[in-house]
């Protein structure tokens, strides 16, 4: 996700992953941004004095060694990967008619929307009879997730309120709790669904003691939001371990990007050292400031905010790169 401050922007920008909250990729794991248009269309058209913004990947954090005092705090606490929120999907990718199977943290979901309770709901992609997908199934016509197998029918508190093989005048086997179906909390939160990936009771109403990270700019009516998400044909760390390396990016995307002329011109020009300190670190994450080059911050277990300056060109003056804000 990018936030972007201008309002002349959008038609310049390709991003095929989405531009309007209409245009979405799935994805498999989690909410990436990406922007595999080479750099040169945006910037073509995006050449002025004014307003000028590109998307161009985030590289946030080459992790230059750490203060002794830092590095101690980072290992002061064990990380609980199953304590945090997690993106799902964008709102806008999610069509209301049918649930989506989604697997997150390792864990197959299910995404539906609960049209009686107007709300997202996130249950385990398992039902309870036999175990069948329940993202195969359907919302019937009462609202309810309907298992495709057996039609069973779940509320969206994951209560079975409809077994289709039951006699009506037999035993109430719609009210065991053995015909339940594992309920993950979950939220709405800038636009994006987001889920507690831990069905435990305890959790229930985790919402009120947690939330998502909340980053400023995507309320911030005065920034253009673009949304995205891509399959990936590899886990999310790898994803964010490239993203937190900035070093590559001037010489790996040579000429893929645009990116500042380096102070010392190599055999190829874009690779050059790293300025790069570390102002916060612990368990949650790090703050990196990147001097000209901006702020970076990772908000562990996988949102990285970067903020860029503008890039002026020495030459004539002209921003040629705007000021902006990834999020992934
Ligand atoms: S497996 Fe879902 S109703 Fe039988």
């Amino acid at each position: 996700m990018e936030a972007l401050r201008t309002p002349s922007a959008l038609s310049s920008i390709h991003i095929p992953t989405s531009i309007s909250k209409t245009q979405f990729t799935k994805h498999k794991f989690l909410n990436f941004q990406f922007n595999p248009v080479p750099i040169s269309t945006f910037s073509r058209k995006t050449q002025s004095k004014s307003k000028l913004f590109t998307a161009m990947p985030s590289s946030p954090s080459f992790v230059s060694t750490p203060e002794p005092e830092l590095e101690a705090d980072s290992r002061a606490e064990k990380f609980d990967w199953y304590a945090h929120w997690y993106p799902v999907m964008p709102v806008c990718d999610l069509d209301k008619r049918a649930p989506h199977a989604k697997k997150v943290m390792g864990l197959d979901i299910v995404v539906w929307w609960d049209k009686n309770e107007t709300s997202w709901r996130v249950f385990k992609d398992a039902c309870p009879h036999r175990l069948a997908p329940l993202s195969e199934g359907r919302i019937d016509q009462w609202g309810r997730l309907q298992c495709v197998y057996h039609g069973w029918c779940f509320n969206g508190s994951g209560n079975c309120n409809f077994i289709p093989q039951a006699p009506p005048d037999g035993p109430p086997v719609c009210t065991s709790k053995r015909a339940c179906v594992a309920v993950y909390p979950s939220t709405v939160h800038h636009d994006i669904v987001w889920f507690w990936p831990n069905t435990d009771p305890q959790y229930k109403d985790i919402i009120l003691k947690t939330q998502p990270p909340f980053i400023p700019e995507l309320d911030d009516p005065s920034y253009i939001k673009i949304t995205g998400s891509r399959d990936l044909p590899y886990g999310y760390e790898v994803m964010i371990e490239n993203l937190m390396d900035p070093a590559h990016v001037p010489y790996a995307h040579y000429g893929i990007i645009r990116t500042r002329k380096p102070k010392v011109k190599g055999d190829r020009e874009g690779g050059s050292p790293v300025e790069f300190s570390i102002k916060k670190l612990d368990r949650d994450g790090f703050v990196g400031d990147q001097g000209q080059f901006g702020i970076n911050k990772f908000i562990a277990p996988f949102s990285i905010y970067a903020h860029s300056s503008p890039v002026v060109d020495p030459g004539d003056g002209a921003i040629a790169d705007a000021e902006k804000v990834s999020i992934v």
